[in-house]
């Protein structure tokens, strides 16, 4: 990796900088890229009043598009005016499109691929811009720039004497600046430069895992907003396996440490019940710790008591014995995950190969999700012991 960095500039009174949250050599940086690489289309994610999306407007190409994204609807600064509301204001928007109240994944197929610049400034706590980045990489172009702002927030505030507990963790924006892998940085020639950019190449991607692990350290906050259920989805779609691991162990940890219930459970579910009187039962005999079972009280009743099994093993093995003859129910189906509503939403599981006692019972993909299961039934008698083997992935359409 080369860093470069670049003497300040000066900026013109043309340009903006009204309600812009950047200096105005921060300003200039950002300036002198898009001047100087002249990108087609350009992603802006983090807009807040929308001060630097005039700048981009007029900076940019005529014909370049422009895509700025904010999660936010209203203006953080004062409710009372919309996300990018100095832009709206603009006469000249050729080419832009505005979406307030999206994260990057949820306009990600609108957007496209073939991005050649994008600029990424959201919350700068961990996990912050990692997940914009991670969302945005497979769309971006070998060669795209990615300018980062408040690299270094947290110093600066300290340097400055404006120090408290809360910006000293604003270094989210820093540690993806620093771990990212790319053959190009820049940086501002000044003691502390608070804005970088970078270039996309094959490195960047080659070493996409150091991201994954920076994103494993402490979070400063849980980022319930997202919709987290598609993060899974879509990294495990565009990353390698080992990423995907790393970011779903990462997610579960840290949903504890906030004590939030997770609802991206992206799970293998079974739920198993001897039906016949009230002291029915199943008894697992040798389960592996990855395997999750519980006797829920909604599962209780005059028949007997049920098991809701979940495992993210994509193979594994149940062993138990019948207590009481009864009727075996196997309803093999997905994890319980609902949206903001409390609707239950489907998160569909492949089922390759479901064998009993050895005899295999189907090995074809069978699709099931929690409100549409694959049923299976036999009579049990007292003292029967049963032995379950399972075969799953998600199913990726
Ligand atoms: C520091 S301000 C952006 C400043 C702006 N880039 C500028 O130069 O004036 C951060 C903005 O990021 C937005 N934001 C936070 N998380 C986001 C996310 N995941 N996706 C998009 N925008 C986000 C906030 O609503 C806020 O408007």
């Amino acid at each position: 990796m080369s860093e470069i960095e670049l003497l300040p500039e000066e900026i013109t009174e043309d340009d903006n900088t009204t309600h812009v949250e950047m200096n105005i050599k921060e300003i200039a940086f950002l300036k002198r890229f898009i001047m100087e690489y002249k990108p087609k289309k350009i992603v802006e994610i983090g807009i807040s009043a929308g001060g630097n999306t005039v700048n981009l407007l007029k900076w940019k190409d005529k014909n370049a598009k422009l895509f700025s994204i904010d999660i936010a609807k209203e203006w953080y600064q004062d409710n009372a005016k919309l996300t990018g509301f100095m832009a709206d204001e603009l006469d000249v928007k050729d080419n832009w499109k505005l979406y307030r109240g999206f994260d990057y994944l949820d306009v990600y197929e609108e957007i496209g691929n073939d991005i050649d610049f994008i600029i990424i400034d959201t919350v700068h706590f961990m996990p912050g811009e990692f997940f914009s980045f991670i969302a945005a990489l497979p769309q971006l172009k070998d060669g795209c720039i990615v300018v980062l702002h408040d690299i270094h927030l947290n110093i600066l505030r300290v340097s400055n004497d404006e120090y408290n507990d809360y910006d000293i963790a604003a270094h989210c924006t820093g540690l993806l600046f620093g771990g990212v892998s790319s053959n190009q940085k820049w940086t501002l020639k000044l003691p502390i430069s608070n804005i970088g950019a970078f270039v996309v190449d094959k490195s960047t991607r080659e070493n996409i895992k150091d991201i994954f692990h920076i994103l494993c350290s402490q979070w400063h906050m849980f980022p319930s907003e997202l919709n987290l259920t598609k993060y899974l989805d879509f990294i495990y779609n565009n990353y390698p396996q080992d990423c995907f691991n790393l970011f779903n162990k990462c997610l579960n940890v840290q949903a504890k440490y906030f004590d939030i219930e997770l609802n991206t459970k992206q799970c293998a579910r079974v739920d198993i019940i001897n039906s016949g009187n009230k002291n029915n039962i199943i008894q697992f005999l040798d389960n592996t710790n990855s395997i999750n079972v519980d006797f829920p009280t909604w599962f209780k009743s005059d028949k007997g008591s049920g098991a809701v099994i979940e495992t993210f093993e994509e193979s594994f093995k149940l062993k138990f014995i019948c207590i009481n003859d009864g009727q075996l129910k196997i309803c093999l189906r997905g994890p319980d995950v609902r949206d903001k509503e409390g609707k239950r939403v489907p998160v569909n599981i492949d089922y390759k190969l479901f064998r009993m006692n050895n005899q295999k019972i189907f090995e074809e993909d069978i699709i099931a999700w929690h409100d549409n299961p694959y049923i299976f039934e036999k009579n049990v008698k007292n003292g029967e012991i049963i032995e379950l083997y399972f075969e799953w992935t998600l199913d990726k359409f």
